[in-house]
């Protein structure tokens, strides 16, 4: 189990002014930043980030609104990271997150819910080494 997971604040809650609140909830639940930055994808880059989903039906979607915009992209830090970050952000549509998640709070719709979080520890390491190079976080 690491203690290490990756974040992104997608383009709708950057839009939306939602950035703020929802980095100071990340270190309100005890998480420390280990690396942060402001960027926008290029479609090509959201679409190798989220090549996993290459043949799902809502790629192109999902790959035009990741480029959309400016994101936050994040590598957080605190014991059992990555269950517990998907605990805290909530279900990928938010009308069927649980109360005070991020993106009941937050999100827009099941493709724009304002944040992403790592499903497993071995995806934390490889998207945060897709954003982050070793001067970019604390070690
Ligand atoms: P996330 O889990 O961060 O990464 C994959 C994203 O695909 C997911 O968030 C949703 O925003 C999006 N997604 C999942 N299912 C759908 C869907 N049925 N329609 C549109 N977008 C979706």
């Amino acid at each position: 189990m690491s203690n290490r997971t990756f974040t992104m604040i997608k383009p709708d809650a950057m839009k939306n002014g939602h950035a703020g609140v929802i980095i100071d909830r990340f270190i309100k639940e005890g998480y420390k930043i280990v690396a942060l930055k402001v960027t926008q994808l290029s479609a090509d880059k959201a679409g190798e980030f989220y090549a996993v989903h290459k043949e799902r039906p809502f790629y192109g979607e999902l790959v035009a609104f990741m480029s959309s915009g400016p994101i936050v992209a994040a590598i957080l830090e605190k014991e059992n990271a990555v269950a517990a970050f998907r605990e805290l952000i909530g279900a990928t549509d938010p009308a069927k997150a649980a109360e005070g998640t991020i993106r009941k709070l937050y999100a827009t719709s099941l493709g724009e819910n304002a944040v992403h979080g790592s499903d497993s520890d071995e995806n934390a390491k490889i998207e945060g080494d897709f954003f982050f190079s070793g001067l970019e976080r604390v070690h």
